[in-house]
């Protein structure tokens, strides 16, 4: 929670903030950095540098937003919200099949050098990940009626894991698990199915490739037919877009076909499943499954302002999947890219203690 004078500050930056009270999973809190960077007396340097480097991403390709809600996922449903996933090495999270198409690396690495500069070791790259898909979600979603940048607080307080292996991404859903196992999946998470139907939201500015679709459009289940479920203008459009021959199966397909809102964050994607336009049978699927269609019908009816809300508290809460915040278990990563080791944690604490001893026998000798 924040307090009035914060607030009030927030306020003047002419940003819209939703602070869902009351709410904290784990030790996550709202403002885990408040007075840890404080730069020229400058307070909340942290969110500011994040949101500066996103915001520049996103000028230079407005697709980060896709990039960053998938890095997201792919690292809290694999061993949590702990930056595993940005671990390099042989056979880490990274390197495994379901790894295809999970951007933003770059971005991360750009974020985490910044904020070494000022605060060295006070940020976790796994917050850097929270607080940056916030961001990017923002910049996708349409202005609030007052004009203002939609934007929602983010929980931080991550420590990053230092385990990362490519044999726990059985934990990802595959393009074609069924709408009842991927419930199941979210609910091994602490997800349940409204959660689910909210975080596929993220789709709404997703692209998939004619390679996954290609049966839905010419063998659907060996009929050597399309889906009949798909509407088949859409079908039609996608057979022009994805020709049977093999060299079209890298071709892109917006999984939210109304194309004004391909690349805003809004509820189009659930208008579009009620059409029939739904592009992965996953989605489509959630839209006749009988435990999810009733979630797909009302945010396809719910206003804008509803939509926001509820998507940022899904995202929320799968920020808080299984994260660390024991210093014992997790550490602050000096690059995102690697585990610091412990040794080097002992050596630079104790040329910080040499550091300060040198000084007091300077000052002594002076006296
Ligand atoms: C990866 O494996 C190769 C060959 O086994 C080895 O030379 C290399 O040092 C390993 N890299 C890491 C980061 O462990
Ligand atoms: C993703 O996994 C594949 C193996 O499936 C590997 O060849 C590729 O280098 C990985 N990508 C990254 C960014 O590590
Ligand atoms: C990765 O997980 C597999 C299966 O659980 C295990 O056999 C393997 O030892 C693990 N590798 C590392 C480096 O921890
Ligand atoms: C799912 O969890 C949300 C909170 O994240 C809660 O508001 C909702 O009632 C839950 N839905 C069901 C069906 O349990
Ligand atoms: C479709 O047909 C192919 C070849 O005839 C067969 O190998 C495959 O198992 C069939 N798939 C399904 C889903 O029936
Ligand atoms: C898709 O792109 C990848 C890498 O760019 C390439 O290796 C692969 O052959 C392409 N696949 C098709 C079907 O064109």
């Amino acid at each position: 929670m924040c307090s009035l004078g914060a607030l009030m500050r927030i306020v003047a930056l002419g940003l819209v903030l939703m602070s869902f009270a009351g709410q904290s999973y784990g030790h996550l809190q709202y403002g885990f950095y408040k007075g840890k960077c404080t730069v020229r007396h400058k307070d909340n340097i942290v969110e500011k540098i994040v949101a500066k480097e996103v915001r520049k991403a996103y000028r230079k390709d407005n697709s980060i937003v896709a990039a960053l809600l998938r890095l997201q996922f792919h690292d809290c449903f694999v061993n949590g919200c702990d930056a595993s996933i940005l671990l390099d090495g042989n056979n880490t999270e990274k390197t495994a099949f379901p790894n295809q198409s999970v951007r933003g690396y770059d971005l991360i690495d750009t974020i985490k050098k910044r904020l070494e500069r000022v605060c060295p070791e006070i940020v976790s790259c796994a917050d850097i990940i929270a607080i940056a898909t916030r961001d990017a979600i923002s910049l996708a979603t349409l202005l609030t009626r007052a004009g203002k940048p939609w934007k929602f607080n983010v929980q931080t307080g991550r420590r990053d894991g230092k385990v990362s292996n490519a044999s726990n991404t059985v934990d990802l859903p595959p393009s074609t698990i069924s709408v009842k196992d991927s419930i199941k999946l979210f609910q091994k998470k602490g997800l349940n199915a409204t959660d689910m139907v909210f975080l596929l939201g993220g789709h709404t500015v997703g692209v998939t490739h004619c390679f996954f679709i290609q049966n839905r459009l010419y063998n659907f289940k060996n009929t050597t037919k399309p889906d009949p479920t798909m509407n088949p203008t859409l079908v039609r459009a996608l057979r022009r877009r994805c020709p049977q021959r093999r060299s079209s199966g890298n071709n892109t397909i917006n999984l939210d076909q109304n194309r004004f809102s391909s690349l805003t964050v809004d509820n189009s994607y659930y208008k579009q499943l009620l059409l029939n336009k739904g592009i992965l049978q996953f989605d489509q699927d959630l839209a006749s499954d009988r435990r999810t269609k009733n979630a797909v019908k009302l945010i396809a009816k719910s206003t804008y302002e509803e939509f926001n809300i509820n998507f940022a508290q899904a995202i929320v809460k799968m920020q808080a999947v299984d994260v660390i915040t024991d210093p014992k278990k997790g550490q602050i990563r000096r690059s995102c890219r690697a585990v610091t080791p412990y040794e080097w944690y002992a050596l630079n604490m104790m040329s910080r203690d040499v550091e300060w001893l040198d000084m007091s026998s300077t000052l002594s000798s002076q006296i």
